[in-house]
């Protein structure tokens, strides 16, 4: 499939509508995903990127109907990961000496992946490729997201190429931004930012500022994955500029996970506690263990406090929190409080370790937290919604 995207350039990307995972098991896509590569046919010919290994005959095959492969004069590989470079090896085998355009980084990376030689052209910053009348200005932005990754400009058409920034794991034929539905656009955006790009914020500031420094005209922008935004580019832009700022929103997200449901009642009446107090806050709370852990990531990201919740195992605390908190600390949140809660039985060990972890992950844990010995009764549910009044205004 070739879809036109403005003049000479044209998408000939993979609809991915079957993927439901990425980054092996570690990001559920419940909208699929797709691999977005561009032909642009100027008196010269650029491809950039491709798409997932598993797509790679297809998409030769496919490219081949659109274009005489040799006419390709160079390749551009914005970033290495297999998603985007994976039909390499099976595009360069048909055409061998085509120019490989990447950063520094990107021939490490690619040659660490495939093991070729291929014909790399090392770019920076600031260096051109001219297609005619027309050029590719390149601009390296490494973290968002490997240390290899660049953007590249076509001039005259205002076409930004900004692989992953920008993208969201969303399958649409449609393609355009203009063209979906945009409370799924959206919050597909943030949960990729939240989940891939929540660590490289302050790179994600900088590089914007330093785009915009360039005074370059912005008509389109071309991302890796998901839609071309056509329509008011900037509205993305300006929503990742919020989102790189610290971002939270009025909500405090309650995480746990129950044994025999003790933990679960507690859960509960700290919302009440929190809602009766503040009932301007948005509380949701979440069972870790049943719910998806992207989805429960971008309600942190949303967040201003989060309040965990454990029971006490083999003195430490149940594994879907574990993996959580595991998670949650490599993405570095910024300026968010939280607290901890749980049942137990005898030792009693899991409010210390979930609060020590949430320290560990940035968090500013605001007290030692609630403990409740067996199930709740009455007057201890009475204290949990005690508690969940106070946090109320110590999680504000
Ligand atoms: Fe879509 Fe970092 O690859």
């Amino acid at each position: 499939m070739k879809v036109k995207v403005k003049n000479n350039v044209h998408w000939v990307g993979k609809i991915d509508w079957e993927l439901r995972k990425f980054h092996g098991n570690e990001y559920s896509t419940r909208r699929g995903s797709t691999y977005n590569s561009y032909l642009i046919d100027e008196n010269k010919t650029a491809l950039v990127d491709t798409v997932w290994a598993p797509f790679a005959k297809e998409y030769v095959s496919n490219l081949a109907r659109e274009i005489d492969l040799k006419k390709i004069d160079f390749v551009v590989a914005n970033h290495a990961e297999i998603d985007h470079s994976g039909a390499l090896p099976e595009l360069l085998e048909r055409i061998p000496d085509t120019p490989v355009y990447c950063t520094a980084n990107g021939v490490k990376s690619l040659t660490g992946h495939y093991h070729r030689e291929w014909n790399f052209q090392v770019v920076k910053t600031g260096d051109r490729l001219s297609l005619g009348s027309k050029e590719l200005i390149f601009i390296e932005a490494p973290m968002l997201h490997w240390p290899d990754s660049m953007f590249c400009y076509l001039t005259g058409d205002n076409i930004l190429f900004s692989n992953d920034a920008f993208g969201q794991h969303y399958a649409s034929e449609y393609l355009f931004n203009d063209l979906v539905d945009q409370n799924e656009l959206f919050s597909e955006c943030l949960k990729y930012y939240a989940n891939i790009l929540t660590p490289f914020s302050s790179l994600v500031e900088k590089k914007i500022q330093e785009f915009l420094s360039l005074g370059l005209p912005l008509d389109i922008i071309c991302t890796s994955h998901g839609v071309i935004w056509r329509k008011d580019p900037a509205q993305i832009v300006e929503q990742y500029l919020k989102w790189a700022k610290s971002y939270q929103e009025n909500q405090i997200t309650i995480v746990y996970d129950t044994m025999w449901n003790s933990t679960r009642v507690m859960a509960e009446r700290i919302a009440e506690g929190i809602r009766r107090t503040d009932p301007d806050v948005h509380v949701k709370l979440f069972n870790i263990a049943g719910s998806d852990k992207n989805d429960v990531v971008a309600e942190v990201f949303k967040s201003k406090a989060v309040v965990f919740g454990s029971p006490t195992i083999n003195r430490g605390i149940l594994t879907s929190l574990a993996g959580l908190l595991e998670e949650i600390k490599g993405l570095s949140f910024k300026d968010k409080k939280a607290a901890v809660f749980g049942s137990y039985g005898w030792s009693g060990e899991s409010t210390r370790i979930l609060a020590e972890s949430l320290q560990q992950a940035g968090f500013t844990v605001v007290d030692d937290g609630l403990k409740m010995l067996w199930n709740p009764s009455e007057q201890s549910i009475e204290e949990c919604v005690s508690y969940g009044q106070k946090l109320a205004k110590e999680l504000s």
